[in-house]
């Protein structure tokens, strides 16, 4: 990437960051609800080559995708709605608030993230930026802060009422394991990912969809209007998640179907993220992948995010040698999360891709995890 920064920029690369991708084990849904959720990064995501210049101009270069430098002035920042320039944008239109930038700069940016596949592409440029600045332009802001300035991004510049986990998970992941979030208090600890004779794969439906056009917005606004509801009728909690799964049948009474729907999804999607938890801890590999069944069923029956092509690939998985499986990230689309023995892994990928085109009519991609570190300098 630096020969080609300097094919592009005629000049001489910088600094070199990457930001991860990453995969949300369990927990879904319910991180803007204040619940837990257990995500780790990837050891694919974004890459990039950077060097100050001398003028208020960012100039992009997209390895693989642009033809030509794509530049714009950090004094007139127009957003390009269905471009991957706005989450750069908005990262750097956050920055120059806080203290004015004292440069632009010239970026390569690349990228092995499937877009819009649910692995959190997005977020995975933001804090590549974000640390950027933070680091090379003395910010001296804190990770959390910045993952905090991320989530702005996406919340009120880009237009998605999106949570705190994607931008948390790209930040704070270790090597080896997954981040156990609690989402209200923003407390988190991580938990070793021992699989045993396990692989935890990611499997892509290759549906592709954007947070914008999908239900996303709208299932943050039913929860938002299910939770003032039980409020008023006495039942308290500052959030969905804090709710126990005791007050369930008196939930019911109290809701319209569909709000009680979201509501039971979220409760009991909590107390599973905390029994994965336990479970991988004590090495129960079996009763967290049960866990990843019964979480796919409630997000398709419950809280209604999944579609044919992520239940199509989910069924196969399990009924080819996976022991559990679901759909991760916002769904509509993208990938499924599953736990596949190793001594089946070859066979339930040729399988399935088989059956796959068959009953959707192109083939899914498959891929291995390896829980990685969160967004780093090179
Ligand atoms: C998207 C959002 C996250 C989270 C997931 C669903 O990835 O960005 O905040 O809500 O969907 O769990």
């Amino acid at each position: 990437m630096k020969k080609e920064f300097r094919n592009v920029f005629k000049k001489e690369g910088e600094v070199s960051y990457f930001s991860p991708g990453r995969v949300n084990l369990i927990g879904e849904h319910i991180d803007y609800n204040g619940g837990h959720v257990l995500p780790c990064a990837l050891s694919i995501g974004t890459m990039g080559v950077f060097a100050k210049n001398s003028k208020r101009t960012v100039r992009l270069f997209s390895q693989g995708f642009s033809k030509e430098i794509y530049s714009f002035e950090i004094d007139n920042l127009i957003k390009e709605e269905k471009s991957w320039s706005i989450y750069i944008k908005g990262i750097i239109f956050f920055f120059d608030k806080i203290k004015r930038l004292e440069s632009g700069f010239d970026l390569l940016i690349s990228s092995n993230l499937p877009i819009g596949s649910g692995l959190s592409s997005s977020a995975s440029v933001e804090m590549l930026i974000a640390k950027y600045l933070n680091d090379e332009f003395s910010y001296n802001l804190t990770p959390l802060q910045l993952v905090q300035i991320a989530k702005k991004v996406e919340n009120e510049y880009v237009g998605v009422s999106s949570g705190i986990m994607d931008q948390f998970a790209v930040t704070f992941s270790k090597e080896n394991g997954a981040v156990l979030l609690d989402c209200n208090t923003l407390d988190y600890s991580y938990v070793a990912l021992q699989l045993k004779e396990y692989y935890l794969v990611v499997a892509n439906t290759k549906k592709v969809r954007r947070l914008e056009d999908s239900k996303y917005n709208e299932r943050v606004s039913e929860c938002t209007e299910a939770l003032k509801i039980l409020n008023k009728n006495g039942i308290s909690g500052g959030t969905l998640c804090e709710i126990s799964s005791s007050h369930l049948l008196e939930i019911k009474k109290l809701l319209p179907d569909t709000l009680y729907k979201r509501v039971k999804h979220c409760i009991s999607e909590e107390e599973r993220t905390l029994k994965a938890k336990q479970y991988l801890n004590s090495g129960n590999i079996v009763g967290f992948a049960q866990l990843l069944n019964e979480s796919h069923a409630s997000l398709r029956d419950d809280y209604l995010v999944s579609c044919f092509e992520l239940d199509t690939l989910v069924d196969l998985i399990n009924s080819n040698g996976g022991i559990g499986a679901r759909m991760t990230g916002a769904g509509f689309g993208g990938c499924t999360v599953s736990i596949i023995p190793q001594d089946l892994y070859e066979k339930v990928v040729q399988t399935v891709s088989e059956q796959y085109l068959k009953k959707v009519g192109y083939l899914p991609e498959f891929y291995l995890v390896k829980p990685s570190e969160g967004v780093h300098k090179l």
